[in-house]
């Protein structure tokens, strides 16, 4: 009954809940053939572009292995090492690769660079992450949460994303749970709430399908009875290194902490982030920022006792990733 054949994969905006139930589907099948060990590669002879003009860890893993196990071929083009964007337009590369390649994975910027790629490709286009979106990620969460779900079905679930909900993640778990029907809450200072414009479109799309969406700068209020505790880092790739001293002082009150866990009420809350997550680990940039802030010794937008506790499903949304950008690759590209 349905047919992704060909489409691109740029933002959520752009399918229906019933598709992306059905890529949710697919990765849970796809996820299942794998460790039953009756996985069919239905990728077999595709060659797969992964443009990278940003740093990945899982991203770029989880094409790759995806790629693999379903029989394709990648070409990694990283940061430097290209023309793209600097001797080359995005619309000349685009018509470049898609000589070459069956299906092309970007990750950058500006969300229109991965659009007109998408436009002048004419083979599949994958959004592996841009300012304003992270579609791929938010398939894997929504596969993590239906695994965890007790049950319950997505329409039935309760979250907060705490933060930065202005960037790629805050948008994206907004569209996708004004897709799905969901409730979120969106709890952060006033000014790092998603643009209007978008929140008035997920408005218009909670309306059809039953969504709550609530924009709150109030913790209490935005965590009381929810399911899962979602953050980020509060400033992400791309972002001046200037923006952290103010943001630590208007999103400390939004960490993820055992207080806010126990502020939920739900002893079966879980805990989710996209990652990486700065949680006063032992990074470059963590111990930088710890020596900076002392504030920030137990961790950052989460605290380190949270990322280790038994309520956090980050590994398991990190595996995820692989399975649902196998699920998007095998739907869009696959035989
Ligand atoms: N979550 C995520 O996209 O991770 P990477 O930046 O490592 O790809
Ligand atoms: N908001 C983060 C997400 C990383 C997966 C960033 O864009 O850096």
């Amino acid at each position: 009954a349905f047919n992704l054949r060909n489409r691109n994969f740029l933002k959520l905006l752009d399918f229906t809940p019933r598709e992306i139930q059905h890529l949710l589907d697919l990765s849970a099948e796809l996820k299942k053939a794998k460790y039953n060990g009756y996985e069919q590669p239905r990728l077999k002879g595709k060659n797969i572009a992964l443009i990278f003009e940003k740093t990945s860890t899982r991203t770029r893993c989880a094409f790759e292995v995806a790629a693999f196990d379903q029989g394709a071929q990648v070409s990694y083009l990283g940061p430097s090492g290209s023309q793209i964007g600097h001797k080359e337009s995005m619309k000349d590369t685009a018509r470049v690769l898609g000589r070459m390649y069956d299906g092309i994975e970007y990750r950058g910027f500006g969300q229109e660079i991965v659009e007109e790629l998408g436009q002048y490709a004419g083979v599949p286009v994958w959004n592996g992450l841009t300012n304003e979106f992270h579609p791929t990620q938010i398939l894997a969460d929504f596969l993590t949460m239906m695994e965890h779900g007790r049950g319950k079905q997505l329409h039935e679930m309760k979250f907060a994303y705490l933060g930065d909900a202005r960037n790629n993640m805050g948008n994206s778990l907004m569209v996708g749970a004004a897709k799905m029907g969901m409730d979120i809450r969106l709890v952060a200072p006033k000014q790092f709430w998603p643009e209007e414009a978008l929140v008035a479109q997920c408005r218009d799309i909670a309306e059809k399908t039953g969504a709550k969406i609530t924009l709150t700068e109030d913790v209490q209020e935005g965590v009381e009875g929810v399911d899962y505790l979602y953050t980020d880092v509060w400033v992400s790739m791309g972002e001046a290194k200037e923006a952290w001293a103010e943001r630590i002082k208007l999103m400390l009150p939004y960490q993820v902490n055992m207080d806010m866990i126990k502020a939920t009420g739900n002893p079966h809350v879980k805990f989710m982030h996209c990652l990486p997550a700065f949680h006063g680990e032992d990074t470059t940039v963590g111990k930088q920022l710890a020596q900076e802030y002392p504030e920030l010794a137990q961790g950052c937008e989460v605290t380190d006792e949270v990322v280790e506790s038994d309520c956090s499903i980050v590994f398991d949304e990190a595996e995820n990733r692989m399975h649902t950008i196998k699920a998007v690759m095998v739907a869009t590209l696959g035989d």
